[in-house]
């Protein structure tokens, strides 16, 4: 069985927690952060580590979460990776959960941790997040944590990313938007900022529209929500706002950054550049 101590959550940067809850290490950091786009890298990485939280765990932003998420919502979290993220949601009453990912290792992992689960809410499956094998309309919210931002290793120009990359985005945005309710709402845990979010989220044919909020000290993630329904998609303005990218008034202090290296690849603008 799962102990209570596992479930604590962890309280503290990433980069202090070269160890996994379960005692296991975590690997270097690639020095190549293109590596996070070869499906091969999460597979071997997923066999020797148990447990890592990518950007922030649970605690950080876990009254921000229960403020949108109902327990009786039907959850799917992509990416999910060795994350306890669904875990920790578990523990807070929102139970039925499907947990993805596009590593067979992870999933089979998360297989394994399940089993400690009462009742068979939680759900482990292979899926990939450009392509997602459900049914449309089938789940009330859908969650990632920092999966999105591994789709922009390779951009570019952040103001004007590459062809490939804004396509894959768009795959996974538009996947995310068939299988929600009609009034779903997608949850974006991520890196990426709100000026650079918002043409894809805001991108026509889409019906939610991007609010947020940030946590974290130092420097802040992103905690974006989007309720589907909640905009015309054929709304004019929103299709316009989407061409024209809103520099937000951020507060960003890098040197507090604690993650891998692929995010340290990606720009950030700050407000005095
Ligand atoms: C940066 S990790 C985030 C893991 C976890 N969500 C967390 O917060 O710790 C990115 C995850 O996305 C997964 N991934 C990458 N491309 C994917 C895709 N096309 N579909 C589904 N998962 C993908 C990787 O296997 C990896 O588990």
């Amino acid at each position: 069985m799962a102990t209570e101590e596992e479930f604590k959550p962890l309280g503290k940067g990433l980069s202090s927690s070269l160890h996994s809850s379960a005692g296991v290490r975590r690997q270097d950091p690639p020095s190549n952060a293109l590596v996070y786009l070869a499906p091969e890298y999460w597979d071997e990485r997923f066999e020797e580590e148990e447990h890592y939280e990518w950007l922030k765990d649970y605690s950080h932003f876990r009254d921000l979460l229960l403020s949108h998420v109902k327990p009786t919502d039907r959850v799917l979290e992509v990416g999910a990776g060795n994350s306890h993220l669904s875990e920790e949601m578990y523990r807070d009453g929102i139970t039925n959960i499907t947990c993805t990912d596009l590593s067979p290792v992870a999933v089979k992992r998360m297989h394994t941790r399940f089993q400690e689960f009462p009742g068979q809410c939680m759900v482990a499956a292979e899926a990939n997040m450009l392509n997602l094998p459900f049914d449309d309309q089938s789940f009330d919210v859908v969650i990632e944590k920092g999966a999105m931002d591994v789709l922009f290793v390779d951009s570019g120009d952040p103001w004007s990313p590459k062809q490939e990359v804004t396509d894959s985005v768009h795959s996974m945005l538009a996947e995310t938007h068939r299988v929600l309710t009609s009034n779903g709402l997608f949850i974006s845990i991520a890196f990426g900022q709100p000026h650079f979010r918002r043409p894809m989220f805001e991108a026509e044919g889409f019906t939610w529209t991007m609010q947020y909020a940030t946590f974290g000290n130092g420097f802040h993630y992103f905690f974006y929500y989007l309720h589907k329904g909640s905009k015309d998609p054929l709304d004019i303005k929103s299709a316009i706002a989407s061409l024209d990218p809103i520099q937000e008034n951020l507060d960003m202090v890098h040197e507090h950054m604690d993650n891998e290296d692929f995010l340290l690849n990606l720009t950030l603008v700050d407000d005095d550049s």
